[in-house]
């Protein structure tokens, strides 16, 4: 099944990137010019979603570097420089942005001696290839995952780990829709995740494109219904995943995971090996987003909270690896202990 939307496109000189930010209201596509536009699409969240935001990263390096001019090298290194910290100051959680830098600059040192018009080809080259590797190894991660699931499950998921969090294809939805183009008789929960709402927003209007069966409810409800027995799994995405398994996702997972252990209901994360930070040991040393408090006393613009009071906005939390039965990606399924299986996966 194709993907009903395309996530982020690079256009031979611009990129082109479908503002979540509209969804489900209206689907407009932004022109991207410039890195300090892109810059601006990933702080409002117009892109989003761990691999989704690394492919951007990708691009906007590959976009900055069409203005670099013609100097001497080591003026191109420092531009390459500037416009990768420009890029990297955007959002600190998600560490596929890094990653993706981390590559862009790999390719840049093995090609910098060359000339720009050629330097500017394979950076290009690059970022094209990040995108069309992530849309694959999801699919991956969807037949590594897709037996975890069997007839019957209803299956909750919180924020959105999709197609548009992704190249294409998705993570976590990745897995469900596997399951789902598998013949598998299953059916979603969608918590909504406030306070942007990426799972009533982006997550039901995924679901609902590709078919698959899925009620939305308020994040409020996850225990009442795990409580009453409606809920048989749990699958979410990662924005970072620390080399013991702790991982770090939107805001709220953490209690959903919580909740999940409460009433006995597996606990599943799924992300691809670039969502996998193996120089972090622990969760604790995730650094995490705090955004604009005007996303929690606001929604459309308009006020429901009383003007000047104290806001915390904390974008993510993070899952202790001894609540989680697994961690799905490109190249299985890791069990405890994480220390040990995810380090397997990078050999
Ligand atoms: O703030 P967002 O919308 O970028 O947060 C996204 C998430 O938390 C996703 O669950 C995560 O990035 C996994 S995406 C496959």
């Amino acid at each position: 099944m194709q993907d009903p939307f395309r996530t982020i496109e690079w256009k031979g000189d611009h990129i082109r990137l479908l503002d979540q930010t509209l969804l489900p209201r209206e689907e407009k596509y932004l022109i991207i010019h410039e890195v300090s536009e892109l810059c601006d699409a990933i702080k409002r969240l117009a892109i989003r979603g761990a691999p989704a935001i690394g492919v951007a990263a990708a691009m906007g390096i590959a976009l900055g570097m069409l203005k670099a001019s013609i100097a001497d090298a080591e003026a191109t290194r420092s531009f390459f420089d500037s416009t990768s910290s420009q890029i990297a100051s955007t959002r600190p959680t998600a560490v596929n942005l890094f990653w993706a830098l981390d590559r862009m600059k790999l390719i840049f040192e093995a090609n910098c001696k060359k000339n720009l018009a050629e330097l500017q080809k394979v950076l290009i080259q690059e970022a094209v290839s990040i995108e069309s590797e992530d849309r694959r190894l999801c699919e991956h991660i969807g037949i590594s995952g897709k037996d975890l699931f069997e007839d019957g499950d209803v299956i909750l998921t919180h924020c959105n780990a999709g197609g548009l969090a992704t190249a294409g294809y998705g993570t976590a939805i990745g897995v469900i829709r596997a399951a789902f183009e598998a013949g598998r008789k299953i059916q979603v929960v969608a918590d909504e995740t406030r306070p942007l709402n990426q799972g009533s927003r982006i997550t039901a209007w995924e679901l609902m494109k590709l078919g698959i069966p899925v009620t939305l409810i308020t994040d409020n409800t996850a225990g009442a219904i795990m409580k009453a027995g409606e809920i048989s799994k749990v699958i979410v995405g990662a924005d970072r995943i620390a080399a013991n398994g702790d991982t770090a996702n939107k805001i709220g997972t953490y209690s959903v995971a919580v909740l999940a252990h409460r009433h006995g209901i597996p606990f599943y994360v799924a992300a691809p090996l670039s969502t996998i930070d193996m120089k972090l040991p622990s969760g604790e040393l995730i650094p995490i987003e705090e955004r604009d408090p005007i996303e929690v006393t606001h929604i459309g613009g308009t006020s429901i909270a009383p003007e000047g009071v104290p806001v915390r906005n904390i974008a993510f939390d993070v899952t202790p690896n001894e609540l989680i039965s697994g961690i799905v990606t490109e190249k299985g399924v890791a069990k405890k202990p994480f220390v040990k299986s995810l380090r397997a996966m990078f050999v």
